[in-house]
């Protein structure tokens, strides 16, 4: 499904420094595998999570996103696959803050050219357990539960990969283990989920832990 070669990624710092914040990653995520990308802060997480959710580009390496070089796509093809076949979780949730749960959870909708969307966005909210929230507004809500609002935002469009960035780092561990309930329960109804983390007791429920440090996978298994 994803399958990525010799990627590399340099920022430069204010000072002109450069960053190897991807260097030299090659990986293989297969379809319906629950993965788990592990690092210290800093060590690249983010950057390797941006360029496999097509929001970002390498510098070089390559990239076949379920079989086709991501390079040769245009902006439409890698918007739709953003779309409808990834869905984002990110730590700071990334809600609108005025509008309800329903109406967060249908924004992906509206990109999605669905012509029915009835009862989609009830129906992700109640999958994650927010049945009863569903008019409620993000300062109506806790943290975990607005994490909630997320991942039905991320399932609305029946994903194939869920993608993960740090989705407990701003979430107490009771909260943090309830969403992490939510990806074991996801992952076992199909669905492939990328998970960033750099706290090593999320990984749990992993099959493939791919650790990173200073943006080099030192261990794959
Ligand atoms: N846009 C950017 N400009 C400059 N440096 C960056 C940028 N994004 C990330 N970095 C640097 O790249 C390295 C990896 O960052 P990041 O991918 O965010 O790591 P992580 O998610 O593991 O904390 C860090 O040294 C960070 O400071
Ligand atoms: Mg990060």
């Amino acid at each position: 499904m994803i399958s990525v070669a010799k990627l590399y990624k340099t920022y430069r710092k204010e000072n002109g420094t450069p960053v190897n914040a991807v260097n030299n990653v090659t990986l293989q995520i297969e379809q319906g595998v629950f993965a788990a990308i592990v690092g210290p802060s800093g060590s690249g997480k983010s950057s390797l999570m941006n360029i496999l959710g097509l929001l970002d580009v390498p510098d070089s390496g390559s990239y076949l996103f379920n079989g086709k070089e991501v390079s040769t796509m245009n902006i439409d093809e890698l918007a739709d696959i953003r779309n409808k076949k990834i869905g984002f979780v990110f730590q700071q949730f990334h809600l609108l803050p005025n509008i309800s749960a329903k109406d967060n959870v249908e924004l992906p909708l509206i990109y999605s050219n669905k012509i029915d969307i009835s009862g989609l966005a009830e129906k992700a909210l109640i999958q994650v357990g927010l049945g009863d929230r569903i008019n409620h507004t993000s300062a109506e809500l806790s943290g975990g539960q607005q994490q909630r609002v997320a991942i039905a935002r991320a399932l609305v469009n029946d994903p194939d990969i869920i993608l993960a960035d740090e989705p407990t780092g701003n979430l107490d561990s009771a909260s943090g283990s309830e969403i992490m309930n939510i990806f074991k329960q996801l992952h076992s109804k199909g669905k492939t989920i990328i998970l960033i983390t750099h706290d090593t007791k999320n990984t749990s429920c992993a099959q493939k832990i791919v650790k990173i440090v200073d943006g080099t996978i030192i261990t794959d298994k």
